[in-house]
């Protein structure tokens, strides 16, 4: 799995987009995207994982259907789907980035959708088996020079340009201590990629903790975010994310490491509703 351009100008690039124009995806780019699809490594714990670009049939109004009137214009839409399993929503969403950011690199607008979409419908499109889950889904497509007023209303009632502090998110030895950028040394970009990450409504939930040379990762949970969605934990979704660009950067910049689940005591106090999930080790 390679990209033709540096992967941290395209998460640089990346928007969420909600409005498209009518053309579907040509021969040539899906035939990109499904070559794409079928070269991506086995995310990192291992979950078996599934994409399909599916085209969705665009009525009078050009609304996509199975999007609540969110999605406009666009005739493609890719799917994902995850056998459960320890850390299945965090591999989900380290994949389906992977994905996101290969068409940002077409020049194709996406928009990771986990909540405004209709989960039989697409389930139906990929003959969802019994044992499977569908945590998200995003259109692709040509975006729209000019944004629909419900994409714009998305948009600023999600903050989606707004994104926390470095010292904010990043910290050193304990999630007490604010990391800042010269402590981050070498890693300054991986983190600044983790920090431009897209997550569910952009509540960034991310924490990373730097302790003798590891990033350990934790998730501060959004209250009663989880209930929403019964069997879909879209925080540890925006986790996988996360751990995408962290990793996609760090191999850039030649950084060695890799994922690992460490005894959860890993000697990192963690408040209530905060979650440790996975470590980058070196
Ligand atoms: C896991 C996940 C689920 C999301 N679900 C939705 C959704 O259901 N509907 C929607 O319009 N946007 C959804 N978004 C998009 C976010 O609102 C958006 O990524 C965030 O506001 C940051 O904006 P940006 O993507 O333009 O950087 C989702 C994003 C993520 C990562």
């Amino acid at each position: 799995m390679q990209y033709r351009e540096p992967v941290t100008d395209l998460i640089r690039r990346r928007r969420s987009w909600r409005s498209y124009s009518d053309e579907a995806v040509s021969a040539d780019q899906m035939g990109q995207i499904s070559s794409f699809i079928e070269s991506l490594d086995p995310p990192p714990f291992g979950t078996r994982l599934r994409f399909s670009l599916v085209e969705a049939h665009l009525p009078e109004k050009k609304h996509m259907p199975g999007t609540y009137g969110v999605v406009k214009g666009a005739r493609n839409i890719l799917v994902g789907a995850l056998k459960p399993s320890p850390m299945d929503f965090e591999d989900f969403g380290y994949s389906f980035e992977a994905i996101i950011l290969f068409c940002t690199q077409l020049g194709l607008g996406t928009c990771w959708m986990g909540g405004t979409f209709n989960r039989s419908l697409f389930g139906r499109k990929i003959d969802l088996g019994p044992d499977e889950v569908i945590p998200a889904v995003s259109p692709v497509g040509k975006p729209l020079a000019a944004r629909s007023v419900l994409d714009s209303l998305f948009a600023l009632s999600a903050g989606s340009k707004d994104r926390k502090a470095f010292s904010e998110r990043f910290f050193i030895n304990s999630l007490l201590s604010p990391l800042n950028e010269e402590q981050a040394g070498r890693y300054r970009e991986a983190l600044e990629m983790v920090r431009l990450a897209p997550s569910a409504t952009n509540r960034q939930p991310w924490r990373v903790v730097l302790k003798d040379g590891s990033h350990h990762f934790f998730l501060a949970r959004t209250t009663g975010y989880s209930r929403i969605f019964s069997g879909v934990d879209l925080q540890r979704v925006d986790m996988g994310i996360a751990m995408f660009h962290f990793e996609a950067a760090a191999r850039q910049l030649n950084l060695p490491g890799k994922w690992q689940k460490l005894d959860e005591s890993h000697g990192i106090f963690c408040p209530r509703g905060v979650e440790y999930r996975a470590s980058w080790v070196v």
